[in-house]
């Protein structure tokens, strides 16, 4: 039964009769995530803090047939799982596929690294994944059926100046994805991770302004440019598919081959 499903090629990518939920969804990486989720056939729910752009990226996959549903939730708030978690109870909603998205940058230098940015990057990058992913593993975990991605970061594998808070959360977000992975494939759910490099978004505009930057990528990147947010359309739907049925504790780079070089 299985091997049949493997080998038939629409049924790989397909995520019909699937409901996904991302976070970070109003913009990014999260809303192109959404969208190609959607394309595959996927229900989805899109979380962040701004409804307003929520409700526009919802109303755009609604208008190509997408059920999308938009949920505000401040994620890196006390009580901002909880609440999360008791809107889709409410709505009577239960993920297949998680998409731990949401995620933010400190720029301070080792010295300027204060304590109350550093719980904010923390709980937002690392605490929110986790607990999110345990109040909806239940739920996947009766169905024998789940996919969980976290995002990383190149940064979960490599260190870099001016983003200790940033490169220790996503370094952990590894450490976690593997754990978890070891606990719960038993019971028919994947996680792993998706490490992008550097993709043109609102969270390094800086950067994106910065020629020095852009001559660095251009250097260091063999594929010579940034990244988009549609570069990871097709590895993010290849780890929330049936396709990723045997991958579990898996960190997958999508950097351009930056990390493979020296
Ligand atoms: N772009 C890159 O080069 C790159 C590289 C490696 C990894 N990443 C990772 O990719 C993920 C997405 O980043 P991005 O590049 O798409 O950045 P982005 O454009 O800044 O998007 C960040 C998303 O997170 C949401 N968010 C921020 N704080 C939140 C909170 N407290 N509660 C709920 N949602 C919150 C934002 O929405 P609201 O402001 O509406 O809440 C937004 O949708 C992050 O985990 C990032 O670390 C990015």
């Amino acid at each position: 039964m299985r091997a049949e499903r493997l080998t038939e090629f629409g049924s790989l990518f397909s995520l019909a009769g699937r409901t996904a939920l991302i976070t970070g969804a109003s913009g990014g990486i999260g809303a192109a995530a959404a969208r190609v989720l959607a394309a595959a056939g996927a229900r989805v729910i899109l979380v962040a803090r701004s409804l307003d752009r929520l409700e526009d990226a919802a109303a755009t996959l609604r208008a190509t047939g997408t059920d999308a549903l938009a949920l505000r939730a401040d994620l890196g708030a006390d009580d901002g799982i909880s609440a999360l978690v008791a809107a889709l109870a409410a709505a009577g909603e239960a993920p297949d596929i998680l998409v731990n998205n949401a995620g933010m940058i400190d720029r301070a230098s080792f010295a300027e690294v204060a304590p109350s940015r550093w719980e904010q990057v923390l709980g937002l990058n690392l605490t929110a994944p986790m607990f999110l992913s345990q109040a909806l593993a239940p739920a996947m975990r009766a169905r024998g059926w789940g996919r969980i991605v976290n995002v990383g970061s190149i940064l979960a594998l490599q260190g870099k100046k001016n983003a200790h808070s940033y490169t220790a959360s996503k370094h952990a977000v590894a450490g976690l994805t593997r754990s978890m992975a070891a606990e719960l494939g038993q019971h028919g759910i994947c996680v792993n991770a998706l490490c992008p490099g550097y993709i043109r978004t609102e969270i390094n505009t800086v950067l994106q302004q910065d020629p020095e930057y852009g001559a660095m990528i251009a250097a260091r990147v063999p594929l010579g440019r940034w990244g988009e947010t549609g570069d990871l359309a097709g590895p993010l739907l290849f780890l929330c598919s049936p396709a990723a049925s045997y991958l579990n504790g898996h960190m997958l780079v999508v950097d351009g081959g930056m990390t493979a070089v020296h």
